[in-house]
C-alpha cells in the first residue's frame, strides 16, 4: 500500500501570512512533489472550529472561502494521488471519535497543554467538553484514513503522540485494526524541517503572527488590500542596531523581514540574509520586502477571484465521496472489533 500523508488546514477567520508561509505553501510543494508511492489528503477541520465560540454565520462560507485561497495557492483538487475535503461531510470522523474516547483515558487528555492554554484564554468560562476531546476528534481524523505522516507545527507534538498511545493501546486489544502514524521524531525527518517557519507578528516580534483581530497592525491577511498590507512591512517594529543578521533569538524583527522576503522570493534565507548583511540601514530592505508582498498578494487574489465556488463545492463532493468510502471500511472494522457489528470471518 502507498504511504498516506494527511493534514488539516484550520478553517477559522481569515488566513493570514503566517498561515500561509507556515503550513499552505508546504503543503502545495507536497502535493507538487509527491512521489508515486504517495497519498496526499488534505482536509478543512470544520468541526475543530468551534471547539471555541465562534460566529457561526461565517462558518459554512469561511470555509469555502479557504478552499478558494487554497486552490490560488495551488492546491489540485483533481490530483490523481490527493484528496481534499471538510471534515463535517464525513460523519464517520464523528462516529469513530466516540469509540475512541471510550479507551482515551481523561488524566491523559487532561495533560495537553493546548488545552490549559486555550482554557485559560476563555477565562475558564464558557470551556466546551469538545475542547478537552479535540485531539481525541484528530486522532480519528488521522486514523481513519490509515496515515502514517501528519505535517504540523510543533504545538500538535502532543497530540501526536496521544493519538498513537490511543492507536496503539486499541490495537493491543482487538488486533491491528490501525495504523499508527510515525513518532514526532520521525514525523520532523520526513517534513525535513532545518529551519522551521514561524512568522512573527510586525507589530511585536516576540510572538508569532496570529490572527488579525487580535493584533491588527501585526498581521497581514491573505485578502488584506496589498498597498496596506506593503504598508505593514514598511511600519514593521525592529531594533535600532543598524545590522542585518539572521538570528530570530536576539532580532526577532529583523529575522522575521528577512524570512518572510526570502521565501517570497524563493531564495535561500542564509543567502538572503548575506546579500544584506553590508547595509546600515533597514529601510532599502523593508521596501523589498514590502514590494515582495505587496506583488505575492496581487498575484494570489487575482488567482483567488477566478476561481469558481461552485465549481470548487462541485470538485469537494466529489473528493468526499471518495474519502467517505476509505473512512467507512475503518469505521466498519472498527465497529467489528469491538462488538457493534457482527464480525464477517
Ligand atoms: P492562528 O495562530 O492564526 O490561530 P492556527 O493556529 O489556526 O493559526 O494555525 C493554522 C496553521 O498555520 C498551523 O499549521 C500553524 O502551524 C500555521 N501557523 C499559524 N500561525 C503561524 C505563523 N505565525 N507562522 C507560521 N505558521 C503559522
Ligand atoms: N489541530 C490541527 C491544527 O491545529 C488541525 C487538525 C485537526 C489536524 N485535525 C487534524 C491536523 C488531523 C492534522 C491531522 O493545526
Amino acid at each position: 500500500m502507498s504511504t498516506r500523508i494527511l493534514t488539516g488546514l484550520r478553517a477559522n477567520g481569515e488566513l493570514h501570512l503566517g498561515n500561509y508561509l507556515g503550513a499552505l505553501q508546504p503543503m502545495v510543494q507536497l502535493q507538487k512533489n509527491l512521489a508515486d508511492d504517495q497519498e496526499f489528503f488534505l482536509f478543512v477541520p470544520d468541526l475543530h472550529s468551534f471547539t471555541t465560540p465562534i460566529d457561526h454565520d461565517d462558518l459554512y462560507e469561511n470555509a469555502i472561502q479557504n478552499v478558494r485561497l487554497y486552490v490560488a495557492s495551488g492546491i489540485n483538487l483533481e490530483h490523481e494521488r490527493s484528496l481534499m475535503y471538510r471534515q463535517s461531510f464525513i460523519s464517520a470522523h464523528t462516529e469513530l471519535t466516540w469509540i475512541m474516547n471510550c479507551f482515551t483515558y481523561f488524566g491523559e487528555a487532561q495533560r495537553m497543554t493546548e488545552f490549559k492554554d486555550k482554557s485559560e484564554k476563555l477565562g475558564h468560562k464558557e470551556v466546551s467538553v469538545a475542547l478537552f476531546d479535540y485531539p481525541v476528534l484528530m486522532g480519528a481524523d488521522i486514523l481513519l484514513y490509515h496515515a502514517k505522516y501528519v505535517p504540523l507545527g510543533d504545538d500538535q507534538k502532543q497530540h501526536i503522540e496521544l493519538i498513537r498511545t490511543i492507536a496503539e493501546r486499541m490495537n493491543g486489544k482487538f488486533g491491528e485494526i490501525f495504523t499508527v502514524p510515525a513518532n514526532w521524531e520521525e514525523q520532523q525527518k520526513f517534513s525535513k524541517r532545518d529551519v522551521s517557519i514561524r512568522i512573527r507578528s510586525l507589530a511585536n516580534p516576540e510572538k508569532k503572527m496570529s490572527k488579525s483581530i487580535d493584533d491588527p497592525r501585526g498581521t497581514i491577511n491573505l485578502l488584506d488590500d496589498p498597498s496596506e498590507a506593503a504598508n505593514k512591512i514598511m511600519k514593521a517594529e525592529t531594533d535600532s542596531d543598524g545590522f542585518i543578521t539572521f538570528d530570530m533569538e536576539k532580532k526577532p524583527g529583523i529575522s522575521n523581514l528577512l524570512q518572510i522576503g526570502a521565501i517570497l522570493g524563493d531564495e535561500n534565507i542564509y543567502e538572503y540574509a548575506k546579500k544584506w548583511h553590508e547595509q546600515t540601514k533597514y529601510g532599502p530592505l523593508k521596501t523589498e520586502v514590502a514590494e515582495r508582498v505587496k506583488m505575492f498578494l496581487t498575484g494570489l487574489q487575482e488567482r483567488y477571484e477566478k476561481t469558481d465556488s461552485e465549481k470548487i463545492e462541485h470538485l469537494l463532493e466529489i473528493n468526499e465521496a471518495k474519502a467517505s468510502a476509505i473512512a467507512e471500511e475503518t469505521l466498519r472494522r472498527v465497529q467489528e472489533a469491538v462488538g457493534l457489528r457482527r464480525k464477517i470471518q
